[in-house]
């Protein structure tokens, strides 16, 4: 019953979009932005960048919404049931695409329930610890995990996160098994990473880098070949011969299928417009994040690094024998 009401919403909505009344309505109340991650997580202070910058380009408030769980999967399909107006959107990055080979009974497909409106931003992880890790330096680090193992707790937002990638590929670089601590999102994670209670997390840049900077957490390799720039005096894990290891997480924003056309293209132009706006990238910059380019910022371009991502990241977490359910 609900999907054929929602069939119908759409069509009448597609209808009265025909006659343009409704994109030229539209928007005529708040728009939900849904962070299927807990809040303030990296996900979280993206997201509230661009609802920031958006929302003053449409004159609507867009409020973030968090409903968090199931590595993203719970918020994701709220929004694949939502009325295709375009007053619920999605904001979303890799687990968009490996929650489809983690999950076999995933109530919503990635590509086919949802409208591209455009990429947001890219930014890397780093990987950090509690401030008592019994590790001097990154050669000490890596041999404290090689000979304890599953005595240290990794935490990560489940399975098929952000996090969870990182985690995994640290594990299989280095041929160990750490004891995997899942949360609702790494904001929640890292809290408990500066009280002590779990050891080591990889996150990306926009979750951790204040907390370094503060002495909260210590951060102890650039996840990848090249050091960051928000963090120049952290070694990659190249430099301590940890190889083959490169992870850059790109955010995407995405409307339910059936939004109509005219007010997708209302939506890629504010997005368009906020990845250029100086504030907003000064803002990312800050968080050691990089706002994408005007032609990433488009429906073409973020439709091809969901494919992408689903053929290779998706892959590589099947290969690597995990599942969710
Ligand atoms: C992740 O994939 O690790 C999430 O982005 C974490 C978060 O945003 O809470």
């Amino acid at each position: 019953m609900h999907a054929a009401v929602l069939r119908l919403a759409g069509a009448l909505i597609a209808l009265a979009c025909a006659s343009g009344a409704f994109a030229q309505a539209w928007p005529a109340k708040p728009i939900t932005m849904v962070m299927p991650y807990a809040p303030g997580g990296p996900g979280d202070a993206i997201t509230r960048v661009f609802a920031a910058a958006m929302q003053k380009t449409l004159g609507q408030q867009i409020v973030v919404d968090n409903p968090a769980g199931a590595s993203g999967t719970i918020g994701t399909a709220k929004v694949a049931r939502s009325a295709p107006d375009g007053y619920t959107l999605l904001m979303i990055h890799v687990s968009h695409a490996t929650n489809l080979a983690m999950y076999k009974d995933l109530p919503y497909h990635p590509v086919n329930d949802f409208e591209p409106i455009g990429s947001a931003t890219s930014g890397p992880m780093v990987v950090v610890a509690r401030n008592g890790f019994p590790a001097k330096d990154l050669q000490e680090f890596v041999g404290y995990l090689r000979a304890n193992g599953r005595s240290v707790s990794l935490a990560h937002a489940g399975i098929g996160s952000a996090s969870h990638l990182c985690g995994l590929m640290l594990m299989n670089a280095l041929n160990v098994k750490l004891n995997e601590i899942p949360y609702k999102g790494t904001g929640p994670a890292l809290n408990d990473v500066m009280g002590g209670q779990v050891d080591v997390l990889c996150d990306q840049t926009s979750g951790t880098v204040p907390s370094v900077k503060a002495g909260r957490i210590k951060a102890y390799a650039a996840a990848g070949k090249a050091r960051l720039a928000s963090l120049p005096d952290v070694p990659s894990l190249a430099e301590a011969g940890v190889q083959g290891f490169e992870i850059n997480i790109s955010f995407g924003l995405y409307a339910p299928k059936g939004t109509p056309k005219p007010v997708l293209e209302q939506l890629t132009a504010a997005l368009q417009k906020a990845v250029a706006d100086p504030e907003v990238r000064a803002r990312l910059d800050g968080m050691g994040v990089s706002a994408v380019s005007a032609e990433q910022a488009t429906p073409a371009a973020l439709r091809a690094h969901l494919v992408s991502e689903i053929d290779t990241l998706g892959g590589l977490l099947v290969k690597a024998g995990v599942k969710a359910n």
